[in-house]
């Protein structure tokens, strides 16, 4: 299929941050007014080609650092603990899936499931493949594809992560998409003392992530915000903008898959 041209870069990646979904410093708890108002924006925004993906947050992230499963498994431990670790959380996972799932079906979208674990590789914790025929599929014909943040097949380590931050970055590129944003439980990038007054910093650079200090935050397996500014200056230099917002402003994310440009941090499209 030729994805050239106006209408592939209409394409938008939205990426529902674990942080803004879960309580992500307790164990397995929704935020349940959140997703559901969330859900309604993304139908509110009907219309703009979409690709969603949402993180792991507390239902994801403890087992997998419990587990190991975003580092090289430990010499002497079995293959088997790492094994039943990795069903252990992709089950956690999925009962996050399901709620978002159950919660798009309610606003009115066709949400359409497309997990990692069968589309995507690793080779010792980096992405290694991604397969996007079937989130193109989906989108052909009028369903909305969902993916997350998962275990998958690695092919030296066994298994491992594959952060929803990684996989957005990636089908923003091969799908051509227009933008991507990444929706969490902060306004921006938060710069300045971290027990003084912290601001957000509208323009992300690479100089910016070089002096970034991260702030205290919770549990997260795939490295967090440094890791989501590198995410988002992957997808600047491939084209696109990349957001980051604060999903818990009513309306922001809405606004955002329609194009503004609203309050946060911004990479802005770099030409090839
Ligand atoms: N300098 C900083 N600016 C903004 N946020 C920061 C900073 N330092 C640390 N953080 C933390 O980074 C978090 C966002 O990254 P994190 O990976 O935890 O969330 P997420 O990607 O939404 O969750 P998940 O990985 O489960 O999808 C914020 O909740 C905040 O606590
Ligand atoms: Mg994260």
């Amino acid at each position: 299929m030729d994805l050239t041209g106006d209408r592939a870069r209409s394409l938008v990646v939205l990426k529902l941050g674990g942080s803004l979904l879960t309580r992500k410093r307790e164990v397995e708890k929704l935020r349940p007014k959140v997703l559901t108002r969330l859900a309604e924006e993304v139908v509110a925004a009907a219309g703009v080609p979409l690709v969603l993906l949402h993180g792991a947050g507390s239902f994801g992230h403890p087992g997998a650092a419990r587990f190991g499963l975003a580092r090289a498994p430990v010499p002497g431990s079995t293959s088997a603990e790492r094994t039943r670790g990795a069903a252990i959380v992709a089950a956690e996972v999925r009962r996050l899936h399901l709620a978002v799932l159950r919660d798009l079906i309610r606003a009115g979208a066709s949400p359409w499931s497309v997990p990692l674990s069968g589309v995507g590789h690793n080779r010792a914790g980096a992405l290694a493949g991604l397969e996007v025929a079937p989130f193109q599929r989906a989108l052909d014909r009028g369903l909305l594809p969902v993916s997350f943040g998962d275990v998958v097949p690695d092919d030296v380590w066994g298994v491992s992560i594959l952060s929803a931050d990684t996989a957005a970055t990636e089908l923003a590129r091969r799908l051509k998409a227009r933008r991507v944003v990444f929706a969490t439980d902060v306004q921006g990038v938060l710069e300045g003392p971290l027990n003084g007054k912290r601001t957000v910093v509208e323009e992300v650079t690479e100089g910016l992530v070089a002096r970034l200090r991260p702030g205290p935050g919770a549990t997260d397996v795939t490295g967090g915000i440094r890791a989501k500014l590198e995410a988002m200056l992957a997808v600047a230099r491939d084209g696109a903008d990349a957001g980051l917002i604060s999903g818990l402003t009513d309306g922001a994310v809405s606004r955002a898959i329609r194009g503004e440009m609203v309050y946060g941090s911004w990479a802005h499209a770099r030409a090839p």
